[in-house]
């Protein structure tokens, strides 16, 4: 796929994840031992792409810190910042003139799929489209773009976020774009791909095409979608190239210590310089370098934020640990919980037994 090129769009609000962005902007942080973001690039690779432009309305230049030029995940990447956020219609026709060619893959920055880009191509190519959207099936769709299709795979309708869903089926945020499509978006004001593009291409006729998959498919956009996609880049279940460690239960970094007898499972990402105590049991979480987990305490589907400690005894599921937070010995925390970074919370400050 030489000749296609890549759009990645990074940038918006965001704010699903606070306090999580308070450390690093929602795409870099750590998921499975390296930045949420080197996933998706690693798979743009895989598929034989190799020019992507990171379309960004915010702290570009985090992400030219760590990726540069791309030529260490042999990429060539150029980074174009929108003064103030365009959406995502307006962050596509943002970097319209760094694009040269035909056929245009955009991404939502935030998803983690393990989609055959280039079935998606030839679908694009097979059914002369304009723009070809990749669909999967969700249990409840009204959080996304609700996108029905006929027979043939042409879409019908483009519903964003409706209350009352037509299908299960559902815009993954990935799309092939005909660069003529690109240079028709109004250029310098917010534009909505999926508000305002999309319906528009479908009102005037145009050939928008449906490639519906059953691959893997996960937004990131909460902390329970981050843990539960971190876990499974970890077991392999969703596919990276970025991965730096062998899939398995965890993946250990390095300085980590974890004390016989401690349980760690379930895509656990061990951070580096962790530290975990014996008998505790760690299971599916993202604990983030420098973090410190005690004697006997449970952490379960959670993240645990960079030097926070989950102190001895305590359990915390469900839940979100800020940076240098400390849970204090027995608390229990759970069920979407978020502890905001630097807040002591002392022993057996919050529970949910009534027994100490
Ligand atoms: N450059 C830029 N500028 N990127 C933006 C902007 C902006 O102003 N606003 C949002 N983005 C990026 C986000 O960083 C994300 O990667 C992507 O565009 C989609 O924005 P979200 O805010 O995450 O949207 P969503 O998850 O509610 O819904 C979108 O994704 C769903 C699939 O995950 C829609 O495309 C839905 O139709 C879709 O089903
Ligand atoms: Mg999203």
């Amino acid at each position: 796929m030489d000749d296609v090129e890549a759009v990645v769009l990074v940038g918006g609000k965001g704010t699903r994840l606070r306090p999580l962005t308070l450390s690093a902007p929602k795409p870099m942080l750590p998921t499975a031992g390296v930045p949420f973001l080197a996933h998706l690039l690693s798979r743009i690779r895989a598929a034989g792409v190799r020019r992507v432009i990171l379309g960004t309305s915010y702290l570009a230049e985090t992400f030219a810190d760590h990726f540069g030029d791309g030529t260490a995940a042999g990429l060539e990447i150029t980074y174009v910042v929108e003064e103030a956020p365009l959406g995502t219609g307006g962050g596509i026709r943002n970097v319209a003139k760094h694009l040269s060619a035909e056929d245009v893959l955009v991404f939502n920055g935030d998803v983690l799929a393990g989609t055959d880009l280039g079935a998606v191509v030839a679908t694009h190519r097979r059914t002369a489209a304009d723009v070809t959207l990749h669909l999967v099936r969700v249990q409840d769709p009204r959080a996304y773009g609700c996108v029905p299709t006929d027979t043939e795979g042409r879409v019908l309708e483009f519903l964003e976020k409706t209350d009352d869903p037509p299908t299960d089926q559902i815009n993954a945020g990935c799309y092939v774009f005909r660069r003529s499509v690109i240079d028709s978006i109004p250029e310098g004001r917010p534009v909505s791909v999926e508000r305002e593009t999309f319906p528009g291409l479908l009102a005037s006729g145009s050939r928008v095409s449906g490639h519906v998959d059953t691959s893997y498919w996960r937004d990131m956009g909460t902390p329970a979608d981050l843990v539960h996609g971190s876990a499974d880049l970890v077991r392999g279940v969703a596919p990276s190239a970025a991965l730096p460690g062998p899939t398995g239960e965890a993946l250990v970094l390095e300085g980590a210590e974890i004390a016989e007898g401690a349980l760690v499972f379930g895509g656990t990402t061990v951070g580096r310089g962790v530290r975990i105590g014996a008998g505790a049991r760690v299971e599916g979480a993202m604990l983030f370098d420098g973090a410190v987990v005690g004697e006997g305490a449970v952490v379960e589907h959670s993240v645990v934020g960079y030097g926070a400690r989950v102190d001895d005894g305590a359990s915390v599921v469900d839940t979100v640990v800020g940076d240098r937070a400390v849970v204090g010995a027995q608390c229990e925390l759970r069920g979407g919980m978020r502890v905001w970074p630097d807040v002591v919370l002392p022993p057996h400050g919050v529970r949910f037994s009534p027994d100490v």
